[in-house]
């Protein structure tokens, strides 16, 4: 393999350090200028990752909320019962699942954790701690095979040379290694297929230029970096032949919760005949949620649209600003949802249901 796509899809984005006892990752808001890990030790310091977008991605935020709850699970008295125990990282785990309200998989991660420590309860403390690091690990490792899967199965979608626009980032720096949405343009760099890319910068927090063009760019990926209001020129030129978007939550029936301008940008895609694709392992999946309406959408900091990205604030300091984070794609719009088992096609509600059984 080329050791430019190499570095790239094997970028180590979160690492427990068991020796030291550390957990780390690369503070994405530094990117693309500065790459730069991060240790995070206290469930501030962690809350405050997951908020800042730090760590983010719906899979990395899952991975790392993992780790978090092995780390923090460390850090509770010993003098205590079982149940006492339990009920602390309850509550580390509560604190984490509020950081960030929409991506499922923050959510699932931290149950998963809980429920190792429910089942493994009659171990001694330091073989109980093991169970839990072991069962981070295990969500670390599998998402890396999840992730490699939903590429192989996305590039299958593909021709060689076609154009595909993402919007936002799932990339391997939102997920483990190679990511959902971006992984196919990575194994068809790997594999050595021409695919051309029209990455959205993706307003307000620019993921798509600071994150998506990088990591694209830097595996020698053909990409080009459009602004959000340009994909429908982008459309009728002819210049794309479907689109791949990662997701935070997928609802029972298919509807989908992404970066805020997904629905947009599948909204043009019909107008012009583009299929769109959603990548993402089952672990967004959430039968739980009947459909979009019911998926709780995260509202964020109005400097992020006004000031974050410029000398002077762009907007009167009364101006009102709404910042949703994600919006939701309903289900009629998207072609397929790309998973690490296979394509679910329409209807959604009875494939997506097969997964699981
Ligand atoms: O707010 P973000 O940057 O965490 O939003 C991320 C996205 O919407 C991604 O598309 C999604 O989490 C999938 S990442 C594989």
């Amino acid at each position: 393999m080329n050791d430019a796509v190499r570095q790239v899809t094997h970028a180590q984005n979160i690492r427990y350090d068991k020796t030291a006892e550390a957990l780390y990752m690369i503070d994405q808001t530094l990117l693309p200028g500065e790459e730069k890990e991060i240790r995070t030790e206290t469930l501030e310091e962690m809350v405050e990752a997951i908020k800042a977008l730090r760590v983010r991605g719906a899979p990395a935020i899952g991975i790392f909320a993992a780790y978090s709850m092995y780390a923090l699970a460390r850090t509770i008295p010993t003098a205590g019962t079982r149940e006492d125990f339990l009920h602390s990282l309850g509550s580390f785990g509560d604190a984490l699942k509020a950081a960030r309200p929409t991506a499922v998989n923050l959510s699932w991660a931290v149950d998963l954790m809980l429920e190792t420590a429910r089942e493994r309860l009659e171990l001694d403390g330091p073989a109980l701690l093991e169970a839990l690091y072991q069962k981070a690990v295990e969500i670390h490792e599998d998402d890396i095979a999840k992730c490699r899967a939903i590429s192989e199965y996305g590039l299958s979608l593909l021709k060689p040379g076609d154009g595909v626009l993402t919007h936002c980032n799932a990339g391997p720096l939102a997920t483990s290694r190679y990511g959902t949405a971006q992984g196919p343009f990575l194994l068809a760099a790997e594999k050595g297929v021409p695919v051309r890319v029209f990455a959205d910068e993706t307003r307000p927090l620019l993921q798509g230029a600071r994150l998506t063009s990088y990591e694209l760019s830097r595996a020698g990926v053909d990409v080009t970096l459009i602004c959000d209001n340009m994909a429908s020129m982008v459309m009728k030129n002819g210049w794309v032949q479907a689109c791949f978007v990662g997701c935070d939550r997928i609802a029972a029936n298919g509807d989908t919760a992404n970066k805020i301008g997904t629905s947009g940008v599948a909204i043009l895609a019909k107008h012009y005949g583009i299929p769109v694709y959603v990548l993402g392992p089952t672990s967004t999946i959430d039968l739980n949620c009947p459909d979009g309406d019911h998926i709780p959408i995260e509202l964020r900091d109005p400097d992020e649209i006004k000031a974050l990205w410029y000398e002077k604030p762009m907007a009167l300091p009364e101006v009102k600003c709404y910042n949703p984070a994600f919006d939701v794609t309903d289900h009629s719009l998207i072609a397929g949802i790309v998973t690490e088992k296979g394509i679910c096609r329409p209807p959604y509600s009875e494939s997506l249901a097969a997964l699981f059984k």
